[in-house]
């Protein structure tokens, strides 16, 4: 090649970056300034996002043995949004709000998070609290670097699937802490048993992590079954549980199966206490469980016995707008929704990449379950409390710190 003819070459190559670049930067600003057209929404209603609407996605089991951990936090943080829409949205757009039904599904979860960044083209993803559910759909949005932020999945390995994973929750190492804790320093068992949803991530994690402590405290686990959310018969299991002769039991697992468990506990004569996770929290958890489920404890998130202001005030707007008093799930969703709209107003210009660094830069975020500042893992270090279920009402019993 002559001297003459690499030039031309090189001005060419010049020439057709420059182009390209050009042409990257149209498609950018079109895809932002177009506005989309409508699009049917699986209720058959219609759901438009254009330029003065920022859409974000929400996945959650709103049907399903879990239904009340999806609706509740969808309700928080539909309150989250309908404030900031009050005081004039983000960035002057109006936030709405795309929320799919996974129906407790790991498999629905996955085909959530698919359509909601492939179809909807939302901007960030809220969900999900069940940590199995989360872990089914995070590799998708960590693939297409959609930030997801999820409310309450406490299983560590959620944000290790990558670095637009988020939660603003604490993890499982802890809260497994707080009860082996509780366990040996409150309810002074020196022999607990454990019984294990072993389909369920959450389950198993919290359940590990709570015989590793308990166990580094000088405790015994006195015996050790399993059985599979969906099953309605656990008395084989109890009956063996119950020969090993506990000081108290811990099931970390969901509601519906902890109030089952309980019932058929009682029958069996076991009298010691039982313990959970937050897994427990649902209005439903006394429903289900009766009287045989009173009495118990478990870990959480907040309690509505609060005195903080912060609290007060989010259970007063709740109320208004809902007619109930908020769970730990609803106040998770509503802290999660805020935080991320706050990184959202925080970017320059609402892409997805800047709104992952401004999350990642969450720092004393003054939520109603405690202050949230990320880690470089992603994960907020935050208090837990133990509370007694009372009936339908949770009593508070103590605040453990890390
Ligand atoms: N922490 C649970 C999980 O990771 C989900 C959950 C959170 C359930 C809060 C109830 C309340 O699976």
């Amino acid at each position: 090649m002559t001297p003459s003819q690499q030039r031309r070459t090189r001005t060419n190559l010049g020439r057709s970056k420059f182009a390209a670049s050009l042409l990257l930067a149209v498609s950018l600003l079109s895809s932002v300034s177009c506005t989309r057209k409508t699009e049917q929404a699986a209720d058959g209603s219609a759901k438009t996002s254009s330029s003065s609407e920022i859409l974000i996605g929400e996945y959650g089991s709103f049907t399903g043995s879990e239904a009340t951990f999806g609706i509740n936090t969808s309700n928080g943080i539909k309150l989250a949004i309908a404030e900031w829409n009050e005081k004039g949205g983000v960035k002057g757009k109006k936030i709405n709000l795309r929320s799919l039904d996974d129906q407790g599904k790991s498999e629905e979860a996955a085909s959530a998070m698919t359509r909601l960044i492939t179809q909807d083209h939302v901007i960030a993803v809220i969900g999900e609290n069940a940590s199995s559910r989360s872990l089914a759909a995070a590799p998708i949005a960590q693939q297409n670097k959609v930030p997801m932020i999820s409310p309450s999945s406490t299983n560590p390995k959620v944000t290790e699937v990558g670095d637009y994973i988020f939660r603003v929750c604490f993890i499982d190492p802890f809260q497994g802490t707080v009860m082996a804790k509780f366990a040996h320093d409150t309810l002074k068992a020196k022999k607990v048993a454990v019984f294990v949803d072993v389909k369920s991530d959450y389950s198993v994690g919290l359940s590990d992590f709570f015989k590793k402590t308990f166990k580094e405290l000088g405790g015994t686990i006195a015996a050790e079954a399993s059985y599979q959310g969906g099953d309605m018969d656990f008395k084989a299991q109890l009956t063996q549980l119950k020969a090993s002769k506990p000081d108290a039991i811990f099931i970390p697992g969901y509601y519906t199966e902890a109030g089952l468990i309980a019932r058929q506990a009682r029958q069996l004569g076991i009298d010691v206490p039982l313990m959970g996770g937050d897994g427990w929290d649902s209005a439903k958890l006394y429903e289900i469980g009766g009287d045989a489920i009173k009495g118990g404890y478990f870990s959480n998130h907040y309690t509505t016995d609060s005195t903080d202001t912060v609290v007060l005030d989010f259970i007063k707007r709740y109320k208004a707008k809902y007619n109930d008093v908020p769970d730990g799930l609803a106040a998770m969703g509503y802290d999660a929704a805020n935080v991320l709209i706050e990184a959202m107003n925080r970017t320059a210009d609402l892409t997805s990449a800047q709104i992952r660094d401004e999350l990642a830069k969450t720092k004393d975020f003054a939520g109603v379950t405690g202050k949230i500042s990320m880690d470089a893992n992603r994960n907020p270090v935050k208090s837990a409390v133990v509370v007694k279920v009372d009936g339908a009402d949770n009593k508070f019993v103590t605040t453990i710190s890390p």
